[in-house]
């Protein structure tokens, strides 16, 4: 069976304010009753395809980690707590020091980011299927989704001969290109975006951890050899973990490995990671207005308005984000929704 382990410690600062250090994005409501990292775990639910999930988390986020699970009744078989944030390829490490004891090197990982939209119907299993087969096989497989434009957010993955599995080999991966090089890759063809799931044997991943990410390893192995545990959390050890460096699996080891594949992924799959990702997703009035919460709209056009404390009234706006969170208010234009994290930075800073 394949072991879940489930990415959800990142900040998401892109879906300011509603999105917040406190509640980043995969534990809030975006659209929908349930949060992302919710929709998360009920994807791996499957008894027959999965064991129980193993959450990879902040410590502060802790309480929303058990909570929400427990509101869903997933019963998780482990959540790590990191001391402190060093970003995803730590993170991954950790989780495959802690799973190597219990299940051995051939277990078969799939680590999800907690932060995606996703229909998860045939199409979905489908490719689940072709990735663990693949996996089993002895690669580190990615999820490859048909770009539609040269975003800069995402990894691309150049696609190459079709694996007796039916996924692909992978030629090469680029983490989130500057615009010109997504535009180039975009018209060359036979690229895709990484999706952020990945599905790898354990012993696999260590290895090329070993290889590309020495250091990485070393502090994730010595932290969960120290950790501490207390009733499903598993505190990794402060001072081994932030040696780490603070580094993501695609830069850490996608990008160097050479034993990756990619499945073409033909389900329906949406990063939410920006206000003009929620727009675009969203459901439109005749005026391509989406209008999420209370709000009267006047001479409004192709705009997202967010309102999630009282009335919000706009009038003679047009491709604007406006969103009003319980204490904290966003204005801005959507195609300027790749830079709202560093608004936060100075946010901070200013603050
Ligand atoms: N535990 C833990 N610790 N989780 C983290 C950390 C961390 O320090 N940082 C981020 N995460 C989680 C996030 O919560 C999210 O679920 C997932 O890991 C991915 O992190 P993001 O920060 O959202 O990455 P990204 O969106 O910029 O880029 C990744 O996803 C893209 C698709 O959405 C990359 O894998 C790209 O290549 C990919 O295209
Ligand atoms: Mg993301």
């Amino acid at each position: 069976k394949i072991i879940p382990v489930i990415m959800a410690g990142g900040k998401g600062t892109r879906l300011w304010p509603l999105s917040r250090s406190s509640a980043p994005k995969q534990f809030i409501q975006v659209a929908g009753d349930r949060t992302l990292f919710q929709a998360t775990l009920l994807r791996v639910a499957d008894k027959s395809l999965y064991e129980a999930p193993v959450v990879i988390t902040n410590q502060d986020f802790r309480f929303l980690v058990a909570e929400q699970a427990r509101d869903i009744g997933v019963a998780l078989s482990g959540i790590l707590l990191e001391p402190v944030a060093r970003n995803t390829a730590p993170a991954i490490a950790a989780a495959c020091a802690y799973l190597v004891e219990g299940f051995g090197e051939d277990a078969v990982l799939q680590l999800l980011a907690s932060d995606h939209e996703i229909d998860a119907g045939d199409l979905y299993l489908d490719a689940i299927r072709i990735a663990r087969d693949t996996a089993i096989s002895g690669k580190i497989v990615t999820f490859g989704i048909r770009p539609t434009e040269p975003a800069t957010g995402y990894g691309y993955i150049e696609q190459g001969d079709i694996l007796p599995t039916g996924a692909r080999e992978l030629r090469r991966f680029v983490e989130k290109p500057p615009l010109a090089k997504a535009e180039e890759m975009l018209a060359a063809g036979g690229f895709s975006w990484n999706s952020g799931i990945f599905m790898c044997r354990v012993g696999l991943l260590m290895n090329e951890l070993r290889a590309f990410a020495p250091v990485v390893l070393e502090a994730a192995v010595a932290a969960v050899a120290k950790a501490h545990r207390d009733l499903d959390f598993v505190r990794l050890d402060p001072e081994s973990f932030a040696a780490s460096p603070d580094i993501s699996i695609d830069y850490a080891v996608m990008e160097k490995t050479s034993n990756a594949a990619v499945v073409p992924a033909a389900f329906a799959w949406s990063d939410l990671g920006s206000w003009d990702a929620v727009w675009k997703l969203g459901a439109k009035d005749e005026a391509g207005n989406v209008v999420l919460g209370n709000a009267t709209l006047v001479n409004a056009e192709n705009s997202l308005i967010v309102s999630r404390a009282g009335h919000l009234a706009v009038q003679g706006v047009k491709d604007l984000a406006v969103i009003a969170s319980e204490d904290a208010v966003y204005v801005g234009r959507l195609e300027d929704s790749q830079d709202v994290g560093k608004l936060v930075k100075r946010l901070a800073a200013e603050v």
